[in-house]
């Protein structure tokens, strides 16, 4: 069945208040001024209201709960027209460390979400990770797409494995009208100071060395968070009901070249980053193949000069040393913790 034309009027984006989301808020409210956009999210340690600041409220409105919060769902899901989920619990170390919260959130919130969504036939869109695949061999020349096993490695990336499942669950057996999109690494604006390229900005910024997980070989599939975002949109307004996107830019980069690439842009000899200990289970390569979203949809990305793009993420960490300084000292803190 195809959805083709479908124009939400009102989206339900779960996670806006988060990294991922609140860039694809601000995309929506900048392209579609005519699109009703609320906010649900719990606020954990990775949401933060300020990155929906400066959006017209009449078109924007926050929401702060749980998507487990069943009632809350009651209340708030009859009035949309789509949800497009982005909530979760997102960071492979954290869940290594504790990953109750991940089958929580990722797994029953999805499921809750899932059944708001059947009982008042809301469009729903799925955003999901690249990790479900698990990972490939540095030197295989193959890429994942639509067809590639299910081998998840991280509680992360279980959880979210498990949340796709229950999506085309919902949509074979109760007739949701449901999509998933499964994205590579993201970076960009409002990335939280956990994650890699933003870690290692703000860390030399304090003058402190980066660091690098164990050989520093793996490698990530870099794409702006801009570009995921407009395939959100496309996948949302013309994907076909039941079907998978894989989004990607062909941005594969190394762990080491990224560091020395950030050390450069930043005025400091490319080997001034510690080692050390690797993250258990650490995935080597992901890579994307989104011919069919390419082919399908018409999509392609458009920040595809990554150098350049890590050169404007570096400038918005600069210039918005208030945004992150706050939660600086206790993701570090935790990282100790985490021997990392
Ligand atoms: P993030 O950690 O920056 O943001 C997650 C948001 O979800 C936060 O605002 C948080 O407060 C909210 N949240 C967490 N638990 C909640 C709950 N129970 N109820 C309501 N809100 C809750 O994450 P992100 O990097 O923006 O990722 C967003 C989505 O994109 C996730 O589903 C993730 O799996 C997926 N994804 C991320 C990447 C990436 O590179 N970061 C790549 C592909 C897919
Ligand atoms: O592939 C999509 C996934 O990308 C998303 O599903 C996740 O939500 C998102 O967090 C991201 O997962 P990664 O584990 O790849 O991202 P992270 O930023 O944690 O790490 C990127 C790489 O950098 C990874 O190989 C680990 C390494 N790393 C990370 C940190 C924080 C370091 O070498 N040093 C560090 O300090």
């Amino acid at each position: 069945m195809s959805e083709q034309g479908f124009k939400p009027k009102h989206i339900l984006a779960t996670g806006g208040c988060g990294f991922i989301g609140a860039n694809f808020v601000r995309y929506v409210a900048r392209n579609h001024p005519d699109v009703h956009i609320t906010v649900l999210d719990k606020l954990t340690y990775a949401g933060n209201p300020a990155n929906i600041d400066g959006l017209p409220q009449s078109q924007v409105e926050l929401v702060i709960g749980d998507i487990c919060d069943a009632s809350l769902l009651e209340r708030i899901v009859p009035g949309c027209d789509a949800i497009v989920h982005f909530a979760a619990e997102s960071h492979n170390d954290n869940s290594i460390f504790d990953p109750e919260p991940f089958i929580r959130t990722n797994v029953e919130g999805t499921m809750r979400l899932l059944e708001a969504a059947c009982k008042y036939d809301v469009r729903f869109h799925h955003i999901s990770t690249d990790e479900v695949y698990g990972d490939l061999a540095l030197d295989d020349p193959a890429r994942f797409d639509e067809n590639s096993p299910y081998r998840p490695s991280s509680p992360y990336s279980a959880s979210k494995a498990a949340s796709d499942h229950l999506v085309r669950a919902w949509t074979r057996t109760y007739g949701l009208r449901a999509t998933i999109s499964n994205c590579s690494n993201n970076y960009g604006p409002y990335q939280h100071v956990e994650k890699f390229i933003p870690r290692q900005i703000t860390s030399i910024m304090e003058g402190v060395r980066p660091k690098l997980y164990g050989t520093g070989e793996n490698v990530r599939d870099w794409i702006h968070t801009e570009d995921h975002s407009s395939a959100v949109w496309e996948i949302l307004t013309r994907g076909r009901i039941g079907e998978t996107y894989l989004i990607g830019a062909d941005g594969e980069m190394s762990n080491i070249a990224v560091m020395r690439m950030i050390l450069r842009l930043m005025g400091c000899a490319e080997d001034a980053f510690d080692w050390v200990r690797d993250r258990p289970g650490h995935d080597r390569r992901y890579a994307i193949d989104s011919s069919k979203l390419r082919t399908e949809l018409g999509w392609k990305p458009v920040r595809t000069d990554f150098e350049a793009g890590l050169q404007a993420t570096i400038a918005w960490y600069v210039a918005n040393r208030a945004w992150w300084e706050p939660a600086k000292a206790a993701t570090e803190a935790r990282y100790r913790a985490q021997g990392q």
